[in-house]
């Protein structure tokens, strides 16, 4: 399972870096607006920045709604790096630009998938990922892991090589329940993935070893 992290933030992006687990990074307009990065330079120079730090898998999300623009965008931010996965709303002119973006083989992400009928569109015009949001379907007291497994299922049926990329991941148990049922890929802030080292047995463990170690040196 590749860990992905879902921010715009530098520091955290590093940190999770430095971890050894990070396979990405997606953004959003909204993470990077929380950042305050606007207009075009200072949003290329951010994710040429965010490349820099990580080893590949950089989805950058396109502005446009159209399928003229959404392909022009989308092959400009393509362009700046070899680590950018253009990152491509489920409407229908998106999922017509993806279809075009994987042909010349531009890798894309479909975002915005809240149904197994947008995965399955997404996956028939050739999406590297399709991004069902987990997270948001919990809060409106919808399933989202059943949307997982449905996905898991449809593509499996069919060998579509499509990537199910968990997004909107609140906790660590969203992580584990997803790995549980086969996705490939999850996004989620670094609290998410650093949750996960978190056990009360192995604190109280490790410090019974660390001071029977000490009791011993000192011949007690
Ligand atoms: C997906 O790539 C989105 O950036 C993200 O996971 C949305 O999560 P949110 O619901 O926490 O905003």
């Amino acid at each position: 399972m590749k860990f992905f992290i879902d921010t715009a933030n530098l520091d955290q992006i590093k940190e999770a870096q430095d971890l050894g687990v990070l396979d990405g990074v997606t953004t959003n307009p909204s993470l990077m607006a929380k950042e305050g990065i606007t207009g075009d330079a200072n949003v290329t120079a951010h994710y040429k920045a965010i490349c820099a730090i990580v080893d590949d898998n950089v989805s950058a999300e396109v502005i446009s709604t159209t399928f003229d623009e959404m392909v022009k965008e989308g092959e400009a931010l393509a362009k700046l790096d070899p680590k950018i996965v253009v990152k491509v709303p489920m409407i229908k002119d998106g999922v017509k630009a993806i279809k075009y973006l994987s042909s010349k083989g531009i890798r894309t992400n479909c975002t915005l998938i809240f149904s197994a009928g947008q995965a399955l569109l997404a996956a028939k015009a050739g999406a590297t990922y399709v991004s069902p949001f987990l997270g948001r379907l919990d809060d409106i007291s919808t399933d989202g892991l059943q949307l997982i497994e449905d996905i898991r299922l449809i593509f499996d049926n069919y060998g579509y090589p499509t990537q199910i990329l968990a997004a909107s991941i609140r906790g660590p148990l969203h992580i584990v329940n997803c790995a549980k049922l086969g996705a490939d890929v999850i996004t989620g802030p670094l609290t998410a993935i650093t949750a996960l080292l978190k056990h009360p047995l192995t604190d109280t463990g490790l410090a019974q070893f660390l001071a029977d170690h000490k009791k011993a040196a000192e011949g007690k």
